[in-house]
This record gives C-alpha cells, structure tokens and sequence, in this order.
C-alpha cells in the first residue's frame, strides 16, 4: 500500500505556458504518449480485435462495437494484480482496467463523407448512424506496462488489445433500470413493457469510484437525441399542462442531435416483435410517430425517461449487466463523487445537473457503511449487489446556498411539503419524484448555479468540491433569474455577472465576456463531516480569469499567467498526492489567449479560509446589478500563488482536457483529450485533394503536431481523441 504522504505545501515543476499551439504539453521532466485513440480496436480471447483504424472513414459498421468510442471524457483506474488474475486496489500500480466514457462524436471525421447530419440532400446513412451509436458509451479496456504486447514490469503502458476485461457499451447495450424508478409506468417502453430495462446510455460526461470498486458513468446531455416534433408531440400528450409536456419542457427534450432519428425506420415485423431484438434506431425515429397510437405500451414515448441517470458498472465482471440507479435522480448528470464513508454511517453521493441555472444534489443511502463492503479483490465478486445495497435506496436533497455562508439540503421527497404543494407540477410518488427531480428541485427552492460541473472531495479534509464552469446568459435567457424572465440575477454562491469581464487587451467580441464566462470552483463543508448533515458551511475557492483582468471585480483569486484559466469543468483529488486537478472546457471565453488545460492545485480549506477573513460570504454581494469593489473585499484570502495553482498541461487545438485518474502509488496518470480539431471547417475534410481547405484540419493530433507557431496546413491524419499516459521521467509521483 502507498503510504499517505504529507500534505505538500507548494508546487513547484516547470510550470506550463499557455499555449494555441496544436500540440499538447506537459512540464520538462515528464513525458505524455497517446493512445486508445477513437477507432483503436479492442478485442477478447473469444472476439479478437477487427483490423486497425482507417481514420479515413471506410471501415466496417460491424466493427465498431469492438474499438475504442468517441470523445473520451470521465475515467476511472482499477488496478489489477501482475498476473490480471485479481484486483489489486492498492499494489495495481503497473497493470489495471480503465473505465472511460465517451461522451459524444465529432461527426465530420468519423464518416468518408464527412458530417451529414441534416444538410439538405445529403442524409445521414444507416452505416454512418450505425457507426455513431456504438461510438457513444463507455470502454472498458485492460492497460498495463508492456513489452511486445506481453505484461512487462519495466514495459511501457498501453491498452491489452486482448483482454477478458475488454468491453464495449454503447447506445444500445442492454442496461437494467434499478432503484425506486423501476418498473414504474413512466418507464415502459416497447423494449421493457415491465419499465426494467432500457437499450443503452448516452452522453457519457464524468464519472465517480465506488469504495467497492465499480464505475459510475454519468448521463449528461442525453436530452439532445430524442425527436420530437412540439406540436404534434404537445397535442397527443394533452396539451402545455399536461405532466409529460411539463417535464419534458423543463429537461428540453427538442432533439434528434445526430439525425438518427431520420433513417432506419423500423419495419413491421420488427416493431411487433416487442423483442430484445428490437432494432435499436427507432426509438429515436418512431418515438413522435408512435404517439399516435396512444398505447404506452407499445411505443417508445418513455424512451427519454430512461436516459438522465448515473449507470454502475463493475469494469472487473465484463458478463455484469450495468444498471441505472434511479435512486440518485434524473437530469443532466455531470459527476457523482463520494465523501470517504465512515463504518456505521450512511454514503453520499454529491452530483451536478449541467445546465445554466440548476442545481447541486446529495444522495444520502439507507444503509449504514460496513468494513465489509471495501473493494472485494476476487474477480467474481458480485460488486453490483453491493451497488443494489448502497445507492438503491435512500434520499436524494438539493442544495440551497445561502448568503451567509452557510447551505441547507432541501429533500426531494413525497412527503415533503413543499412537493406536496408544488404548483409547477404534481407529483403522484417518489418515483415521479425522483424521474423528475429537476421539478423537484424547483418546488423546494433550490438555488440556481452556473452550471455545476464536476464534483471532487479532498482526501485531507472530506470537503466537496463543485467546479461551477460559467453562465454567459445574458437578458432574460439560461433560467438565472429568481423568476421566470427575470435575467440574471447574481447571489452569494454566483457573484459575477459582467459584461465586460475580460481585460483591457480582450479581442474576443462582448458576447462570449457576458456574464460570467470563465466561471468558479465553489465548496462546501457538512456539518459535523456529516454525509448525513441537512446543513454545511460553503466558500468559493476560486474564480477562473484572464490575469490582467480587474482584480477588484473580476481577477479576484489574483490569477497570474502561471495559473490563469476560463471555466474549470473536470475535477479531481489524487488520493496518493492530494493534489487537486483542475481541467478546462474553453469553447471561446479563453481560446484567444490559450487551448484547454489541466493546472495543480493545493486548494486549503473552508476553515482555513474562514479563519483568515473572518468573515463569510457577504450578503454585500446579492443584488441584480454587477458588483463593484465589495466583491474583492468578501472573498479577500481567497487569492492563490503559482505555489499554491500552477499550470502542468495545454491541449491541442480545439480540444477539452476532461477525465484524469492515476494508479494507487501516483506515479502514473491517465488523461482524457476530447475532440481536438472539433471546429475544423466541415467543408475541408472532404474537399477534393488539391482544392481550397482539403486537409487543413484545426488540429493533426495525435498523429501529428504543429510546429509551435506555425499555421501551415500539413496535411496530416484527422485528429482522434485520446487517453494520455503521464510519467515522470525520474519514477516520481505526479506533480511533485
Ligand atoms: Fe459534458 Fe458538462 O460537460
Ligand atoms: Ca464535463
Ligand atoms: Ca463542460
Ligand atoms: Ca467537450
């Protein structure tokens, strides 16, 4: 077991300059490698891996469920004993499983024809719809030191190819619905009439680790893909009151992302088979036409409600069926982290809803901890019924952030009152409650946040962390104000509204700098170091800026070029360095100055905090008018060193640097970069050879770098995303 080391009081690699170049960078001193790149293939002892990645868009539909998805983002570690034959949470430092979601898909690389989605006479085929399903979902895949594809203690780290751990799941693996939600009528589709089960998971975002040693994976934009055509859809659901409109309304189910819901409409037979088998596409396509049936049974008017969950996952059982755990609510799950359980107490789960004003929510389980429960270490561990026991059941809460200082968790239950008399919806059973708990949210008012990204506890302290990445709503748009239309009204707990919010060397155009576009990390402490507490104290430790912006308004953590940032999204606390990590999701606040970036931090605490200012958050700062001076006189002692946050990695162009894990002992750690080359001009990826833009990507990574500065198109390979392996080249712990 790595021992806990002492908390480390200052930073100090080679810090890393902001960059545009497309590259990625790390500090002098260690060394970054790709790989698991999109498309890479994943095979089994059974089912070897199909031939490698084209990159060009020719390979196979058939192939896809066996090679690595689309912009990669949560991640998790799992280590494994030398010989793979036994988890090993604490020595698996040199062979383990990667768990990784893969958010979505760029589609304009992906396909030979480039991105059709919707442009007119040129649809999207069913090959091409084919290909983008199973690129969406989760990978598990075996990594581990290696030399010539055989384990090797002093190898170097890259993914099995074949592996008994390999797994693929997609947008139409079978998932099993669990918790209060399952078999409620809200959840019968054609696949389940029973409402058990449901086809699938989509827009994987971040993730969460389980003490038992599962992966959680986390239902983000799921909303985007259904269709639904308002107005033929509103009338057969009985018009703008009725329960399903509301909610559908209120969790902006417009859809049809991709197109798949305009090809591969299923036949007849298919559709009266009510069977497994079931095609996967139609519940995208024939979820409107089905309406008209009416019969709720037969038809896929549901789907929707069976997206907008945390999934478990046992990455060490590849036969265990994953399951949405209702109990843990419904909405735009960002991340589910968890506070370190104590014997006797119960778990909690913190979660953020991604959405321009919504909310931060606990899960407190029933069950009480047992020593007994920590990560079983035989493969055939039934680590899912352990899931059953903690995250089935239990109480899910909303955060409200008051101006003191202080926060209360408002529970989302039938029996509360404030549910009972909610008149934006009526609730029929926790059920209800819990598939549509952004209502919930709503009725016990809960405070509306700049979209809540990842949480993360620090080991040190049990604190939890939200990053909370921006609000560049501006007027009555993005649901920020206190009422309906209200514009945007800043609070304690979301104090920056600008209109100006960069410096005065900005060249980026007002409407990317209003609000509060490069966002804050906000935390909170339970009382007591409860995870039960109804109450905890809460600061903000930091605020994202430009470094030569107003430090009175705007820079107020005293931002230099050595740690200067736009909207922190992915978070996370390495347990064998208590190093806070900190990643960027940049698309224009920054981009002018810098790709994304992953920066170190050492973040105190509230106490520490509340110690230095004497003071809490002040009630100085509520107000629907930009703040002045004040503002910096309140978070005073919350400004940072390049000691204290420091820059460690830039990305290539056009990418988000989202997920990070290591192995137990720190030394090795593994990042996701999404997307580079995401803004790449669609007519330049199948431009004829020789005609303007052909080949002029955005960004050549992995395969190829820019040189630094430079503009030259070089014709290289189409970007992937990618997991990253990070070592130091002296053996050392990461970010010491
Ligand atoms: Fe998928 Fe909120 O980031
Ligand atoms: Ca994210
Ligand atoms: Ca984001
Ligand atoms: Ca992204």
């Amino acid at each position: 077991a790595s021992p806990a080391p002492a908390r480390i009081s200052a930073l100090s690699f080679a810090l890393v300059d902001k960059s545009r170049n497309d590259q990625l960078t790390v500090p002098t001193g260690y060394t970054a490698r790709a790989f698991y790149r999109t498309g890479d293939p994943i095979g089994t002892p059974t089912s070897p891996a199909p031939a490698a990645y084209s990159n060009v868009g020719t390979d196979a539909a058939s192939t896809y469920t066996q090679r690595a998805g689309d912009c990669h983002d949560g991640i998790e570690y799992y280590g494994l004993n030398d010989a793979g034959t036994a988890a090993d949470y604490t020595g698996g430092n040199r062979r383990g499983v990667l768990a990784m979601n893969h958010e979505y898909i760029v589609s304009q690389f992906l396909h030979q024809q480039g991105d059709r989605d919707g442009a007119p006479g040129s649809a999207k085929t069913a090959t091409e719809a084919d290909r983008e399903v199973a690129l969406h979902g989760v990978s598990v895949v075996e990594v581990m030191r290696q030399t010539g594809g055989a384990f090797s203690a002093t190898g170097t780290w890259d993914y099995n190819v074949t592996s008994t751990f390999n797994r693929r799941i997609t947008a139409l693996t079978r998932i099993e619905m669990s918790g209060p939600a399952r078999g409620n009528p809200a959840l019968i589709t054609k696949y389940s009439p029973a409402g058990t089960h449901t086809r699938g998971t989509l827009n994987n975002c971040g993730s969460g680790y389980t003490f038992w040693g599962t992966y959680l994976t986390c239902e983000e934009n799921w909303a985007g893909y259904f269709t639904r055509n308002t107005t033929t859809d509103n009338a057969n659901r009985g018009g703008s009151t009725a329960k399903s409109v509301i909610s559908l309304n209120r969790y902006g189910v417009t859809g049809d992302r991709y197109r798949w819901g305009t090809l591969a409409a299923p036949d007849a037979a298919t559709m009266a088979t009510n069977a497994v088998s079931d095609t996967g596409n139609d519940r995208f396509d024939r979820w409107n036409a089905n309406l008209l049936a009416l019969d709720r049974s037969l038809d896929y008017a549901n789907a929707a409600n069976t997206f907008g969950w945390v999934v478990e996952i046992d990455p060490y059982n590849p036969n265990a069926t994953p399951k949405k755990r209702t109990a843990l609510g419904r909405f735009a799950h960002e991340a589910a982290v968890m506070t370190k359980p104590a014997v006797g107490q119960p778990l909690a789960v913190y979660m953020g809803d991604d959405s321009r004003g919504d909310y931060i929510y606990k899960f407190v389980s029933q069950a009480t901890w047992s020593a007994a429960d920590v990560a079983p270490t035989s493969l055939s561990a039934n680590r899912m019924a352990l899931g059953d026991k903690y995250l089935d059941s239990g109480t899910l809460y909303a955060a409200r952030f008051n101006a003191d200082g202080t926060g209360t968790w408002l529970p989302l239950t039938i029996t509360n009152p404030a549910i009972v008399a909610a008149t934006n919806y009526t609730f029929s059973d926790q059920a209800d409650v819990l598939i549509n708990a952004r209502l919930a949210g709503d009725a016990v008012g809960a405070t509306r946040m700049d979209r809540p990204e990842w949480g993360a506890v620090n080991p040190l302290n049990n604190e939890i962390y939200f990053t909370l990445t921006e609000n560049n709503s501006s007027g009555t748009t993005g649901r920020r104000g206190t009422t309906a239309g209200s514009g945007n009204v800043i609070d304690a707990a979301n104090p920056r509204y600008f209109s100006d919010a960069r410096s005065a060397t900005s060249t980026t155009t007002a409407a990317t700098n209003t609000g509060n576009p490069f966002g804050h990390i906000i935390r909170i402490r339970e009382d007591a170091n409860n995870p039960a507490s109804l109450s905890f104290t809460w600061d903000v430790y930091l605020f994202g800026a430009q470094a030569d912006a107003d430090p009175t308004r705007v820079n107020l953590s005293g931002l230099s070029t050595a740690n200067d940032f736009a909207r922190a999204d992915g978070l996370w606390f390495s347990d064998a360095t208590n190093i806070a990590w900190i990643q960027t999701d940049d698309s224009g606040a920054f981009l002018d100055q810098t790709n994304c970036m992953m920066l170190a931090a050492l973040p105190g605490s509230v106490a520490e905090r509340r110690a230095l200012t004497a003071q809490a958050p002040s009630t100085a700062v509520s107000g629907s008018t930009p703040v002045g001076a004040e503002l910096a006189a309140t978070f005073a002692g919350a400004t940072v060193t390049a000691s204290t946050l420091r820059r460690f990695l830039v990305g290539p162009r056009d990418c988000e640097i989202t997920g990070v894990a290591d192995t137990p002992d720190g030394r090795t750690m593994f990042v996701n970069v999404q997307h580079p080359g995401e803004d790449t001009a669609a007519a330049n990826v199948v431009a004829a050879a020789g005609t303007a833009g052909a080949g002029d990507f955005n960004s050549y990574w992995p395969a190829a770098e820019r040189a630094p500065g430079s503009t030259a198109n070089i014709n290289g390979p189409r970007p992937r995303s990618a997991t990253v392996v990070i070592t130091k080249d002296d053996g050392g712990q990461i970010g010491l």
